[in-house]
């Protein structure tokens, strides 16, 4: 470890680095009631999305604000994950290579250290003064169930029988003015935890944090191994600890720089109605159920305090291309770990919700390597949630260029051959899909398409028709006044 001072996980510093690439654009008087929402949705579709910072949200105090879109460019996504700068998705991609497994290895060196104070506590609520309405919570789109305060958040909680905290990015809707609900997915690591406390009848110790370093609800939003806590993995990241301030009331970690912190307890057998919220995949899937409700006893909040919001959408979504490039670096280690050669690329399209509809790109060495690629990127820890298409494509093919990937799929697949079906996995009650299944538990079917050229037939495979990367590259480089324009 080089540095030892701890990282307070302060979001204000980020933002002016943001603001100095010119990648930051402040909204003054957006209605909470859908107007902030709907401009941050129909930012992220553009093809440069820079972040948003509103202020003067009507009925609320002036320097009470809402971020989004933080996460939605390669120039900001490398700087939350402390790669140096990179201004094009493939610099990103090839930087992050090898990253999570480092980071993973890492992470038990990187023990959170309590700093006894922190900016967090310059505003504390408890009681009566408790108002969690008081923060500029948005209703995203017209079909939500509620106002949802956490979107971008990471809901900190601890283990009933051990020491383990964990840090997981669910949402969290407002009920009333102390009282949240929360959604998590059984299987989530917060679920198993909470699960716990309930069979003991235990009150279950939750802490919220609202807003702070977009590198924390990255990292609490993507699968880190069970009993690992997310703030160590984020400390690996930084090479330095996360500086954190215990709960008054849990005695959770909470990161000393957090914007604001909700802090209560899930008690046995107060659940309530929560949702409909849309999911990553682009659809509110089924009816709105019962969730965990927290009672919120204590509000923690900086000056001016700024909620992180990302919520979701039909792709591409706030955190659509962020999930997108973790999740390709994570699979590509994950093949890796499971000892597929040669593998030139992965990319977990947003579309498919970086979930859904995965590529790999592979140099082909032997006969059957594209099937063991596909069957694996499909079926790893990682991958086997929810996947559904599982492309293989050869290394000329760029995984994360659709054009190419489904020319692939056109020219070098054959239906009958090529597509291996897998029944009966690893699917969801969230998925979209379920409504027409046949079966009674969360299972679905998945598709594994060899678009690799036959290994049987490649040296007679008929070449590609276009100019030579050589050719392409002297006449860019000669045209560029025709080409570039
Ligand atoms: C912005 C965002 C919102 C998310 N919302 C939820 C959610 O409401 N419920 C849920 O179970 N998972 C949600 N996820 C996914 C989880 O955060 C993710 O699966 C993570 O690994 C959970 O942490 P855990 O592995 O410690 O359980 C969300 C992820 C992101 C990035």
């Amino acid at each position: 470890m080089t540095n030892k001072t701890p990282d307070a996980l302060d979001l204000r510093p980020w933002i002016e680095e943001v603001r100095a690439l010119g990648e930051l654009v402040e909204v003054d008087g957006a209605d909470w009631n859908l107007e902030l929402g709907a401009i941050s949705e129909l930012n992220v579709k553009r093809a440069r999305p820079p972040a948003l910072l509103f202020d003067r949200i009507p009925g609320y105090a002036d320097g009470f604000r809402v971020m989004t879109c933080s996460t939605s460019s390669p120039a900001r996504l490398s700087s939350i994950l402390r790669l140096g700068h990179h201004d094009t998705h493939a610099g990103l991609v090839q930087a992050l290579r090898g990253k999570p497994r480092q980071w993973q290895t890492q992470a038990p060196d990187y023990e959170p250290v309590d700093v006894g104070t922190g900016p967090v506590f310059e505003n504390v609520a408890s009681g009566a003064d408790v108002d969690v309405e008081a923060f500029p919570a948005p209703l995203w789109h017209e079909k939500d169930g509620g106002r949802y305060i956490g979107t971008g958040c990471m809901v900190v909680t601890r283990d009933l029988d051990s020491d383990w905290v964990n840090v997981g990015t669910y949402r969290v809707m407002i009920h009333d003015r102390n009282h949240v609900g929360l959604d998590m997915i059984p299987g989530k690591h917060g679920a198993i935890q909470y699960d716990k406390h309930m069979k003991a009848g235990k009150p279950f110790p939750v802490a919220i944090v609202i807003g702070c370093d977009p590198l924390g609800y990255l990292i609490s939003g993507i699968e880190v191994p069970f009993g690992m806590c997310e703030l160590n993995y984020i400390g690996a990241i930084l090479q330095r600890p996360v500086s954190v301030v215990k709960g008054q009331l849990t005695g959770l970690p909470i990161p000393s720089g957090a914007e604001i912190v909700l802090e209560g307890w899930a008690h046995p057998g107060d659940e309530r109605i929560e949702g409909p919220f849309g999911e990553f995949h682009g659809y509110y899937p089924g009816k709105p159920a019962t969730a965990p409700v927290v009672t919120i006893e204590r509000v923690y909040y900086r000056d001016n305090p700024i909620i992180m919001g990302s919520p979701p959408a039909k792709p591409p979504n706030d955190y659509s291309y962020s999930k997108a490039v973790m999740r390709s670096a994570l699979l590509i280690d994950a093949l890796q770990a499971a000892g597929v050669p040669d593998v030139a690329g992965v990319w977990a399209h947003e579309i498919g919700g970086a979930r859904m509809f995965n590529v790999v790109s592979i140099r082909q060495r032997y006969a059957g390597h594209a099937r063991q690629a596909g069957h694996i990127l499909n079926q790893c820890g990682v991958g086997a949630y929810m996947s559904r298409y599982t492309i293989v494509v050869d290394d000329d093919i760029d995984p994360s260029n659709m054009q190419e990937v489904m020319w692939a799929v056109a020219t070098r697949s054959d239906p009958e051959l090529d597509i291996d079906i897998i029944k009966r996995g690893m699917g969801s009650k969230n998925d979209p899909m379920s409504i027409a299944y046949p079966y009674k538990a969360p299972f679905n079917s998945k598709a594994i398409i060899d678009a690799c050229r036959p290994y049987d037939f490649i040296d007679e495979f008929p070449e590609v028709a276009e100019a030579s990367k050589e050719l392409q590259q002297a006449t860019l480089a000669k045209w560029h006044h025709i080409l570039d324009k």
